[in-house]
């Protein structure tokens, strides 16, 4: 059995969980298109956690070029080898600290409810909780963080959606400076580098102000850096608060349960990491030969991590694939990742998905699909696609 996590057609269908229980327990390291396919939580944890033998290498997306050509205070978070790697990764963990993350709870929820006045005055009714709603969250939020003006979540958003956030080298021809994320930040920074007085402590001062080995890090690492946070927390997070409004559209029970105790808005949020993952799969290359569930994996494989399939591992879970709000560790999953690349921006996650969720019970009494409109599957890595919904307000 060959499987492809990367498969188009999952977009359309929607992820074959019932393929991957096959997988889980017939072959639970199968060969994919690009090397070998990890289903079960085991062999995922193992992989995750032994980073020296496999290495996270963002070339094998193929939009980016192969790691080795490009030079060092280019490279993104992920590609990063250790000791540099932990070194920079702490300034992505005082980026998105919780005391950072306190302070801009009140952003957030009024976010919400600006984008939410308008959805409610939609006058035939029905609002896009994608595009109106989800879509727009990470992309203010962060821009906030980053001390960029509103317009800038603009541009997140198209960037995240045109291809371009992924390029890191100039385009001949198309754009010289380029891409345009990298000119974008790099204007800014320069213009930060300009100001007197006391700037605010936002994620552009705090990369500003770093050092390593007591060496600044270069405009160059800077960008690439701001570049890498858009990248990996902007598309992932609309994906995810799509989720939690697409369930409560077709599941008016949970809506009424989660309306009437608020307390199971933080398990609705993980179950929704664990049973949908925004995030199905990442990748890592194999640095020496390594046997893994009886399988031989050679130095220099591609290796699909199944992380979407080891949040359904029936050996972790009970009843993997149902949708439940009583679990008894329901953070216990693998949404986030494991080991040194855990996600830095999970409790920042967290926070928007909380609040878009209990801003929405607060303002909104009931809702409702809109007739004759094709949604998409769940879990999905959306595009544009709208989740047209019919919205009452409350009382
Ligand atoms: C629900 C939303 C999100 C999900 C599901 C998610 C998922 C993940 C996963 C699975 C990884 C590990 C990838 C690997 O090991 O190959 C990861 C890493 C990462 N995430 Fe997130 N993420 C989310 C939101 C964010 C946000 C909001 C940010 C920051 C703005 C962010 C920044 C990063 C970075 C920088 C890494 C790389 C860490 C490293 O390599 O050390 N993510 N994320």
């Amino acid at each position: 059995m060959i499987f492809d996590p990367r498969d188009p057609q999952h977009a359309v269908d929607g992820v074959p969980f019932e393929t991957l229980a096959r997988i889980r327990a017939e072959e639970p390291v199968c060969p994919s298109p690009q090397g070998w396919f990890l289903s079960r939580r085991d062999e995922i944890m193992t992989c995750l956690e032994e980073v020296t033998t496999f290495i996270a290498d963002l070339s094998g997306m193929s939009e980016l070029s192969d790691r080795a050509e490009v030079p060092e205070d280019e490279l993104f978070l992920s590609e990063i080898e250790e000791p540099r790697h932990g070194r920079v990764r702490r300034l992505y963990n005082s980026c998105f600290a919780r005391h950072r993350l306190a302070k801009l709870g009140s952003f957030v929820e009024d976010t919400c409810n600006r984008l939410l006045d308008r959805l409610l005055a939609a006058e035939d009714g029905a609002a896009d909780l994608h595009i109106g709603y989800a879509m727009p969250i990470p992309s203010l939020v962060l821009s906030r963080m980053m001390g960029l003006p509103t317009e800038a979540a603009q541009r997140f958003m198209e960037w995240s959606l045109d291809g371009t956030l992924m390029q890191r080298t100039p385009t001949p021809g198309v754009d010289p400076g380029g891409p345009p994320v990298q000119q974008y930040f790099g204007a800014h920074l320069a213009r930060r580098r300009q100001e007197s007085g006391e700037a605010p402590k936002d994620v552009y001062r705090t990369l500003m102000e770093a050092e390593i080995d007591g060496q600044p890090l270069s405009d160059r690492e800077i960008v690439t850096q701001l570049q890498f946070m858009v990248m990996a927390g902007v598309h992932t997070t609309r994906t995810f608060l799509t989720h939690l409004m697409h369930r409560l559209l077709f599941h008016p029970e949970l809506f009424r349960t989660l309306a009437e105790d608020r307390s199971l808005v933080p398990n609705y949020i993980e179950e929704s990491l664990r049973h949908d993952s925004p995030v199905q799969s990442t990748t890592r290359r194999t640095t020496r030969g390594i046997e893994l569930a009886g399988v031989k994996l050679a130095s220099g494989d591609w290796v699909e991590v199944g992380l979407g399939s080891a949040n359904r591992d029936e050996r972790a879970y009970e009843d993997p694939d149902v949708f439940r709000l009583d679990r008894e560790d329901p953070r216990d999953h693998l949404a986030f990742g494991a080991g040194s690349h855990i996600c830095p921006g999970a409790a920042l996650a967290r926070l928007e998905g909380q609040t878009a969720v209990e801003v929405l019970l607060d303002r909104v009494a009931e809702m409702s699909p809109v007739e004759g409109v094709q949604y998409p599957p769940l879990p999905s890595s959306l595009s544009d696609l709208p989740i047209p919904a019919r919205l009452v307000a409350r009382a």
